[in-house]
């Protein structure tokens, strides 16, 4: 029988003996922003250019394309790339780098419906490709508002930018929202399909970007210690909280209407909780570890009833910081009856052998006590403590705590003797802190993502059935609390509305206070 022509070029990720470690350098090719006057593109992507750039992980002849409507030239886009890279960039400034980058920016002006300007992009990129050996190989990063991709795909489309020639590659990468509930996500991807195929898009979640996100496969994957435990016969529960300190001023725009849960929890917090409960992929490839995500989330869905099991909140003014901060209704830009939540708590179920009976609590919020993003495996109590009952009175539940950030590391938490003549037990933590274990500090999450885009590699990207099983999961809620009314008020600086604990309570746990 003759092999299926895909085959020949297939690598079995089992038997590839290629060395991993050696740093991986893009190849040639051109990077086309649009959205470059935005918020992301200079905290974020222009920053992570340049780091990326003085690691030397990008070609010499990298080409870095601005699209926007404002009336500039190649020098003035140049001065906005340098003063953001100044601003923000992780690692030191260096004259030399920057001036080898610079002579790749690029800035074409237009609007997304202006055809003529996506005629003169295709003619850029075309005078780049023979002046610095871009190859044809183009990345169109869309850093705009979701309603603007459809038009600014056709674009692509119809000016033949969107279909590659043999040996040259065209991809697409897309910032959330991925639509703002299940129809509406089938309906962006059927839409980005159209013009490129599924194995070009590149979703980025930028959680997964982060080095203790990916750490969570090394803790689970590498080590013997936890898996004999990571499951239901000793896990009682685990808590994903992503708790922000900050408010939305200057976010009415993105923010009102669509709330925590849409926010994040769809993305950020779905990922967390499938890479902690999938099974073992057979290897890191792409398609194998996405097949054990796809896997974990089919089988998740909400607990019920939601009246119980969910909350959700709205910060009211408060204290922070030492600051007195208005209440979200306050905020430039909300309508004053705006019922967008800030906080959303959600318990979730994952039906298969490992975890039936496990809930998984999931929180985040703004305006909080504090900035943390941790994932907390809180497990049951010993079966048996023959110690006297008041002995133990400061003994909790171990716990292994994933410290996503900040202080990344990851805890273990146990009850050990305190020292004296009697048996008495009290919790105590055991640390690992990637600041003190590591010398190297970690890149940041776009500058991962971006490298890995041009390279090709989408493990950390997640695809259309995961967007699409996120929204599965998280819609029914989403329409409940439409037709609720509004969230519950909490002052700004705590941790969330009292529904948040009482949801908890109600089931014999509380939620811990990072
Ligand atoms: C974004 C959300 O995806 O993540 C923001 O839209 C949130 O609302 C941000 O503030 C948090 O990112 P990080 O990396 O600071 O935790």
């Amino acid at each position: 029988m003759s092999e299926p022509e895909a085959s020949k070029d297939w690598v079995n990720p089992l038997r590839d003996s290629r060395d991993k470690r050696l740093p991986r350098i893009a190849g040639p090719c051109a990077l086309v922003i649009f959205g470059v006057t935005g918020d992301l593109a200079r905290r974020k992507l222009m920053p992570a250019i340049y780091d990326l750039a003085n690691r030397g992980l990008l070609p010499p002849g990298f080409a870095l394309v601005g699209f926007a409507r404002r009336d500039w030239r190649d020098q003035d886009f140049g001065t906005i790339v340098h003063d953001a890279v100044r601003e923000h960039s992780r690692t030191p400034f260096r004259e030399d780098v920057w001036d080898r980058l610079a002579e790749g920016i690029r800035f074409v002006q237009g609007s997304f419906d202006d055809a003529d300007a996506f005629a003169k992009l295709a003619s850029t990129l075309e005078t780049l490709d023979k002046e610095r050996g871009t190859s044809g190989n183009h990345g169109f990063y869309l850093a705009i508002p979701p309603n603007a991709f459809p038009l600014v795909l056709k674009q692509l489309s119809d000016a033949g930018l969107a279909q590659s020639e043999d040996g040259q590659w065209r991809r697409v990468v897309i910032e959330k929202p991925f639509g703002h509930d299940l129809s509406s996500a089938r309906e962006l991807n059927a839409v980005v399909n159209e013009v490129f195929p599924e194995d070009t898009v590149f979703r980025i979640d930028h959680y997964l970007g982060k080095e203790t996100v990916q750490n969570i496969l090394a803790l689970r994957f590498a080590n013997q210690l936890f898996d004999p435990i990571w499951n239901a016969h000793y896990v009682d529960h685990v808590q994903i909280t992503m708790a922000e300190d900050i408010g939305l001023g200057g976010r009415a725009g993105y923010y009102d209407g669509i709330g925590a849960a849409r926010d994040v929890i769809q993305n950020h917090l779905l990922q967390l909780l499938a890479f902690t409960a999938m099974e073992e992929p057979i290897s890191f490839e792409p398609s194998e570890l996405q097949a054990e995500k796809i896997k974990v989330l089919s089988a998740t869905r909400l607990a019920e009833p939601l009246d119980e099991t969910t909350a959700r909140g709205q910060y009211a003014g408060g204290w922070q910081g030492g600051e007195q901060v208005c209440g979200l209704l306050d905020e430039d830009g909300f309508a004053s009856d705006s019922t967008t939540e800030t906080f959303a708590a959600i318990t979730l179920e994952v039906d298969t052998r490992r975890w039936a009976g496990v809930p998984f609590y999931l929180r985040t919020g703004k305006r909080l006590g504090r900035r943390v993003t941790e994932i907390a495996v809180v497990f049951k109590r010993a079966p048996h403590l023959p110690f006297d009952q008041t002995m133990t009175e400061e003994l909790g539940q171990n716990a292994l705590v994933i410290r996503v950030q900040p202080d990344e590391g990851v805890t273990m938490r146990f009850g050990s003797k305190v020292p004296g003549s009697s048996m008495e037990v009290r919790d105590v933590n055991m640390d690992f802190s990637y600041g003190q274990a590591f010398t190297e500090s970690s890149p940041e999450a776009y500058e991962r993502l971006i490298l890995d885009m041009l390279l090709g590699e989408p493990s950390l990207f997640p695809v259309n059935a995961e967007v699409e099983l996120s929204w599965e999961i998280l819609d029914p809620v989403i329409e409940r609390w439409a037709a609720s009314g509004k969230p519950e008020p909490y002052e700004a600086g705590t941790w969330g509305p009292p529904s948040a604990d009482a949801m908890m309570t109600r089931t014999g746990r509380e939620w811990r206070r990072p």
